[in-house]
């Protein structure tokens, strides 16, 4: 059985990875607007992590015994400047992720919930990857700069996660 607060933040983080994965693809058809197929098969892939992330917790909710409600979703942004600034927008993003994540697992350590903190250990771990990997890109966009041929060189590698 779960604490109606540890079901609560739960599925807060629910609704916040379902919101991750409609960021991302609403970057995505940026992209795809933008002609920039490769990053927007990477920004695809994220959003079906996003979706995998999200039930997780649905899963892990429904074996404990808990409710699991879905609340609305909140609508992304539309438009960005430039591939920098989504990647300045995901760097944050995964930061605001990652610390909700720990504020879940400090909670769940509070009410001695070993099994909720051994569940989200996972997903620490991912957020270290998945801030690895937007920095990675966003270094890479702010040496390329204005470049075209270095966008289109990343362009090209970034569509390549299809193949993953
Ligand atoms: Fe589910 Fe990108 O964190």
């Amino acid at each position: 059985m779960i604490s109606k607060q540890i079901e609560q933040v739960l599925n807060d983080q629910i609704n916040a990875e379902f919101y991750s994965s409609y960021l991302y693809m609403a970057m995505a058809a940026y992209f795809r607007s933008t002609k920039l197929n490769g990053f927007a098969t990477w920004m695809e892939k994220q959003a079906k992590e996003e979706e995998e992330h999200a039930l997780k917790i649905y899963e892990y909710l429904n074996k404990r015994n808990g409710r699991v409600y879905f609340k609305s979703i909140k609508e992304p942004p539309f438009e960005w400047k430039s591939p920098l600034d989504v990647f300045e927008a995901t760097y944050v993003h995964e930061q605001e992720v990652t610390k909700s994540i720990e504020r879940i697992v400090s909670l769940a350590d509070g009410e001695k919930d070993y099994a909720t903190s051994s569940f989200l250990q996972w997903f620490v771990d991912e957020q270290v990857e998945e801030e690895y990997s937007v920095l990675q890109i966003l270094e890479r966009l702010r040496m390329i700069k204005d470049s075209n041929q270095g966008l289109l060189m990343l362009d090209a590698e970034l569509g390549k996660r299809n193949e993953d």
